[in-house]
């Protein structure tokens, strides 16, 4: 790893094609779309996607780009509606991404259209968590991520100034395998204490900012906002390391792992690495 791959945008572009393109990545917590109309927006990897619960209960994961002119039609990173009115030219779709009806002057001359539906994207349900793939066909998805996992206890969203790698690094940092700690590639983590269990969630928003996602099973959300604003901590102190170029060590086999992958990663994409 050099110290540009964590603080330039170069790396991050590989990371989107050769990467974030491919695998299966988590976007959020079922808890957080429980009911009917809720939805999460998020841009994971450099790709924008919303999850959606339909009126059946059924949970889908969209592509957040209008068939009209491609621009993103949820703008907001969560709420709740009835349909999906995009705000350029007022194009509408249904909560399973249909596409509705659209203002006389931009409406579509097919209506019945297939390719006027938002692009669904392969979505799976794991535990607890939902996850998608930008690829078709998706490879299969892990089957389980040790739960299942005590009843769901909110999710805690964190704003982080760094790269998501470093986020990645200080979540293995100090652990190794064990029936209480599990990491699963490339974005999650799991932690458990009896019967509660936190699943730490790198978002990469951009190649300098993260979102980490907090999901606690089994005990109240708050309970671990300090640990949260810890990791915020850490994590932008080390970022400016890594610019700096105080790289992270390999000091237990999953970062060692964490790093020969991403090597792969780069070496399949091309110029970074
Ligand atoms: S880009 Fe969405 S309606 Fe035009």
């Amino acid at each position: 790893m050099k110290s540009e791959d964590y603080s330039g945008p170069e790396a991050f572009q590989v990371e989107k094609r050769a990467m974030f393109a491919t695998e299966w990545l988590p976007l959020c917590a079922e808890g957080q779309i429980a009911g009917p109309g809720d939805f999460v927006s998020a841009s994971v990897g450099g790709w924008s996607v919303f999850g959606v619960r339909d009126k059946e209960g059924a949970v889908r994961v969209l592509r957040n780009a209008c068939r009209h002119q491609n621009m993103p039609v949820v703008n907001t990173p969560s709420g709740n509606c009835e349909s999906f009115r995009c705000r350029f030219h007022g194009w509408t779709y249904d909560l399973q991404g249909r596409f509705l009806s659209a203002p006389p002057p931009v409406a579509p001359k097919d209506p019945g259209s297939l390719d006027l539906h938002l692009a669904p994207l392969a979505t799976a349900l794991v535990d607890g968590l939902a996850f998608f793939n930008m690829g078709a066909p998706a490879p299969a998805v892990a089957p389980s991520l040790g739960g299942p996992f005590s009843a769901y206890g909110g999710t805690l969203t964190t704003e982080i100034a760094c790269n998501w790698k470093v986020c990645v690094e200080h979540l293995l940092a100090g652990k190794g395998p064990s029936p209480d700690f599990a990491w699963h590639w490339p974005l999650l983590t799991v932690r458990r204490a009896g019967a509660v269990a936190i699943v730490e969630q790198a978002v990469p928003h951009t190649f300098l900012r993260t979102r980490l996602l907090t999901h606690v099973f089994g005990c109240a959300a708050e309970n671990h906002q300090q640990a949260a604003d810890t990791i915020k901590h850490v994590c932008e102190r080390q970022q400016a390391d890594r610019a700096a170029g105080k790289l992270a060590i390999d000091d237990n086999s999953l970062i060692a792992d964490f790093h020969l992958r991403l090597a792969e990663v780069y070496a399949r994409g091309g110029e970074a690495g």
